[in-house]
């Protein structure tokens, strides 16, 4: 397994290039199914989740080619109903297949994702809103097998028990096709939902309402195809945002969309950092400052995204003063606690709670990821730290990050990948 050798110290600065939204990429890689239309995608970020989703797009039928960097052409029609386990279980996000499968096909039949590092993960939710709009659902061998009675979806208005990301675009992507209006109530409202409701519209979807917590669905009888361009990667920004700070640098980063981060800049600035935004562009500077404490509570966007929370919590290790982190949306998403105590952060978990006491710095160590946000929060403590640090396990971090290594260097930073 790879890992990433570090050696901290020296203070981030220069530019780096924010690429394409993983969490917008993966639904909207998936949405192509509903129609047997081409369509091309631009600003695609090329990564180990989004090399998954094409090889399920193939195991479904579609054909896929790479153009030129970060562009993508898909076409064909889907011809399988089955997204099988092996795959599914490298990639719960493939949960998602369920609605376009079930909308397009009028069946499908999903490997159940399984849990993961950071929690049980349940899709009770996606179930539930799939048999209100019409589908008979089981759950046989662990897999669910959907079929719309009477081989087409109709609406409904679904109201969410739990705000859900993927919950919200599997259901909206299921709506394009079905026989009706639906009404998402309790709809997630993050910015990727936003952007797969724009990708669907242009393949001629009735969608308003998306970005906020209720969203219409007019469903039409086919989607055609087209070109669509994924939006900035929101947590990439914020996580070079966080190093650029704790490392007391001076950075600009470039095709963000600072209207997605609204609630990281304010804690940024907050917690003491300079921030200037020009159009696309963010520019930290935190050049002879002081890190001040900020309390942190994760919550569905607009709130503090549960994302940045593991890098965050970097900041607040090494900050003039004590502060506490609250996570509220998955439970079990502080791994990367008991790693940075081994590089000298001084933590405690209490519930849900991280209580934090900030020290001068941290000390490099041998640390494993265990998991995509958590790996980002060690590289970073490993950028801060005096020494040499150690990341086993970083195929955690190649699921989000895109060419990790050049855009740190690109910074300043001494990180290179050894194969163990
Ligand atoms: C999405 O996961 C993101 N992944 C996650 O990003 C992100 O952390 C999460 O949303 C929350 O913002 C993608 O978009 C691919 P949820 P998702 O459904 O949709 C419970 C990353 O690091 N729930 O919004 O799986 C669930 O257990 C990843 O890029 C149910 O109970 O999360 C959780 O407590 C990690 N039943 C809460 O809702 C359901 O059917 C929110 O989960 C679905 C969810």
């Amino acid at each position: 397994m790879d890992k990433f050798v570090i050696t901290g110290g020296r203070a981030l600065s220069g530019e780096v290039v924010i690429s394409g939204a993983k969490n917008a990429a993966l639904p909207i890689i998936l949405c192509t199914m509903l129609t047997k239309d081409s369509i091309v995608l631009k600003n695609l970020p090329e990564l180990r989740d989004t090399a998954t989703c094409f090889k399920l797009l193939e195991i479904l039928g579609k054909k896929y080619q790479k153009l030129n960097d970060n562009e993508y052409l898909i076409e064909g029609e889907v011809t399988s109903k089955v997204a099988p386990y092996d795959l599914v279980k490298t990639m719960r996000a493939s949960i998602m297949a369920l609605g376009p499968l079930t909308a397009f096909l009028g069946e499908a039949e999903v490997s159940l994702p399984g849990g993961c590092a950071i929690g049980a993960r349940p899709v009770d939710l996606h179930v539930k809103g799939l048999i209100e709009m019409g589908a008979k659902m089981h759950l046989e061998e662990g897999y669910i097998r959907a079929q719309a009675v009477g081989g087409r979806l109709h609406g409904a208005r679904i109201v969410m028990d739990k705000v859900s990301v993927t919950g919200t675009e599997n259901l909206m992507m299921a709506a394009s096709l079905a026989d009706g209006v639906t009404i998402i109530e309790n709809a997630a409202r993050e910015p990727e939902i936003v952007d797969l409701a724009d990708c669907l519209r242009m393949m001629g979807a009735k969608i308003r309402g998306d970005g906020t917590a209720t969203i219409e669905i007019e469903g039409v009888k086919e989607l055609h195809g087209g070109e669509h361009t994924i939006v900035a990667d929101r947590i990439e920004a914020g996580t070079y945002l966080v190093a650029g700070m704790a490392t007391h640098g001076f950075v600009t980063l470039h095709n963000t969309l600072p209207s997605s981060l609204e609630a990281v800049l304010a804690k940024l600035r907050q917690a003491n950092a300079l921030i200037e935004i020009n159009g696309t562009d963010i520019t930290l500077d935190m050049r002879g400052r002081d890190i001040m404490p900020v309390d942190i509570v994760t919550a569905p966007h607009p709130g503090f995204p549960t994302d940045m929370q593991a890098q965050f919590m970097v900041l607040n290790a090494i900050a003039q003063g004590s502060s506490s982190v609250t996570e509220t949306i998955f439970e079990n998403r502080f791994m990367h606690v008991p790693e940075l105590i081994r590089m000298g952060a001084r933590l405690k978990i209490e519930g849900n709670t991280v209580m934090i006491q900030g020290v001068p710095n941290l000390k490099g160590a041998q640390v494993m990821a265990t998991d995509l946000r958590a790996s980002a929060s060690l590289v970073i403590a490993g950028l801060v730290a005096e020494g040499q640090t150690i990341v086993d396990r970083i195929y955690h971090m190649d699921r989000g990050y895109e060419h990790i290594e050049r855009k740190i260097r690109g910074l300043g930073g001494t990180i290179e990948r050894v194969s163990a």
